[in-house]
């Protein structure tokens, strides 16, 4: 009997939904014109929750490539006892995830302003598609295999479509990605590509991607189409697992502060609940403080907590400010705009559950230029192993917060670096040499691919029925029963 369910987030309707059922918001508010987020819930009292951290210790010495080893192996499944959802063990989709590494990063310290000892990086690049996305995505892929779905999709600026090219196309499903016409670093589009996604470049940015995507998913449920963004409530369950190994690395004990860069929110949002869950377990004694630091190009977050004062007030938060708001940036023709491409949003889906993660964590929202931005990139990868624009956000705004003397300089700090340096090497080399690399590429001769292998993305308007038709009408070819499809009884999906 499975213990966990699906809840509204909105106090005034808490309705619940099986986990069978996909839904990626609450079917009961939408009957009323409302748009409330979905949450898994636990019955702990009847799960297997450990009473210590520390139990999950004895897998280290377990990890294979059979069966519960195969779970224990990756980062987010051996704290499977902390996201129990599956019905059974061979429900999970894994391939490898979460085995990232914690920096005790003791010289770039003082540079912002902190002791040496207390700055730690948290390499989620080091992920198999190179960003933390992997850790939601095997959680949403388990999901989507336990309802039985062949195709899936999401909108992206980038890491997403690439961590659900993938594991699509390593378990075996059809994997479509909307991505904004050259919205997104080249080495993102590139994985995309290579791992045979239909990549969809869409006239148009992330914003409208994701309507799109959820007019396909959603509205036209005929299609038979799963999405797999962060309103996806399973893709945070998985990323929860990016606190536990902060946890871990820590030796169990608890930072006090973590600081994340603020997109579509979905990340704040799975570590303010990962949070809640461990302090409601008697896994943790206190909360570490959350700061989301967003690019000031990209910043509804920062206007609405930090200028306007808007707080989650028990769920009852105000939506008419954020109606106002957004009708606003509308008016004045205000579009996201940043170097950092991965946090390009101008309208956060997960916008509820980031206001409800600052109020558990007693966070702070605070933004950084784009200038800054590629400053503090080019520090990570002068002192540490590099990250991607969007990531250096965190280290800039870190050092923002102990400059505005919120974090105290003898307290300890972890900074997520949610994508490897790679992803954006254009980024990097025009910090270095000035060189433009993207509009040297864009003038470059192209031919016609020929290889056996080749993908090429297909651009589409801004247009329901093109997008529909781009993706072959209701005859997406599905990858799980063509030839080239890989031998599933090789891989550890559902091997046991
Ligand atoms: N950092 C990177 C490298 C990202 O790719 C993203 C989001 C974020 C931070 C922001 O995380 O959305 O949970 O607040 N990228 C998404 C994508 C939107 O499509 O790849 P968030």
């Amino acid at each position: 009997m499975n213990t966990a369910i699906q809840q509204c987030i909105n106090p005034d309707c808490h309705a619940t939904y099986s986990v069978d059922e996909v839904h990626v918001a609450c079917p009961r508010c939408a009957e009323q014109g409302i748009s409330s987020l979905l949450d898994i819930e636990y019955d702990w009292d009847r799960t297997a929750a450990p009473k210590s951290l520390d139990y999950f210790e004895h897998r280290w010495m377990t990890k294979g490539d059979k069966g519960e080893g195969t779970l224990d192996f990756s980062g987010v499944w051996r704290f499977r006892e902390l996201m129990p959802f599956f019905n059974k063990p061979g429900d999970i989709v894994t391939i490898g995830e979460g085995r990232t590494n914690m920096q005790n990063a003791k010289l770039l310290a003082p540079y912002i302003g902190l002791t040496p000892g207390n700055l730690y990086l948290q390499y989620e690049g080091l992920n198999p598609s190179g960003s933390f996305k992997d850790n939601g995505m095997t959680a949403a892929f388990t999901h989507a295999h336990m309802v039985g779905a062949k195709r899936v999709a999401c909108a992206s600026t980038g890491n997403t479509s690439a961590s659900l090219a993938m594991f699509a196309s390593l378990s075996g499903m059809t994997g479509i990605v909307f991505i904004g016409s050259g919205k997104i670093a080249y080495g993102k589009l590139s994985q995309a590509l290579d791992y045979g996604a239909h990549t969809l470049q869409i006239q148009g940015d992330f914003d409208a991607c994701l309507r799109r995507v959820q007019q396909i998913a959603v509205d036209r449920k005929d299609l038979g189409i799963y999405l797999m963004n962060s309103v996806n409530p399973f893709r945070l369950e998985g990323q929860k697992a990016i606190m536990y190994r902060v946890l871990e690395a820590l030796d169990w004990s608890v930072p006090d502060w973590v600081v994340v860069p603020g997109g579509n929110l979905g990340n704040c949002s799975a570590f303010g609940k990962a949070f809640s869950e461990l302090k409601t377990l008697g896994l943790i004694d206190r909360i570490p403080r959350l700061a989301v630091i967003q690019a000031t190009g990209a910043n509804p977050l920062y206007e609405l907590f930090t200028q306007k004062g808007l707080r989650w007030n028990s769920g009852r938060y105000d939506q008419d400010m954020v109606a106002s708001y957004y009708a606003q940036q509308d008016d004045a023709k205000v579009f996201a705009d940043t170097i950092a491409s991965a946090i390009e949003i101008g309208r956060p889906v997960n916008l509820s559950k980031a206001l409800r993660a600052l109020d558990v964590m007693n966070g702070v929202v605070r933004q950084v230029d784009d200038p800054t931005i590629l400053e503090y990139k080019a520090m990570v990868g002068r002192y540490g192993f590099g990250c991607e624009p969007a990531s250096a956000a965190t280290v800039a705004g870190a050092h923002m917060l102990v400059d505005e003397g919120v974090i105290g300089e003898g307290e300890s700090v972890v900074c997520i670096l949610t994508g490897h340096e790679l992803k954006d090497a254009d980024a990097t080399v025009k910090y270095h040499t000035g060189i433009d690399m993207k509009s040297v590429q864009d003038q470059a001769d192209r031919t016609t691919p020929t290889g056996r292998w080749s993908n090429q993305p297909i651009s589409v308007p801004d247009d329901l029925d093109a997008i529909i038709e781009a993706i072959g009408g209701e005859h997406v070819e599905d990858v799980s029963t063509s030839s080239d499809a890989g031998q599933l009884e090789d891989m550890p999906v559902s091997e046991y």
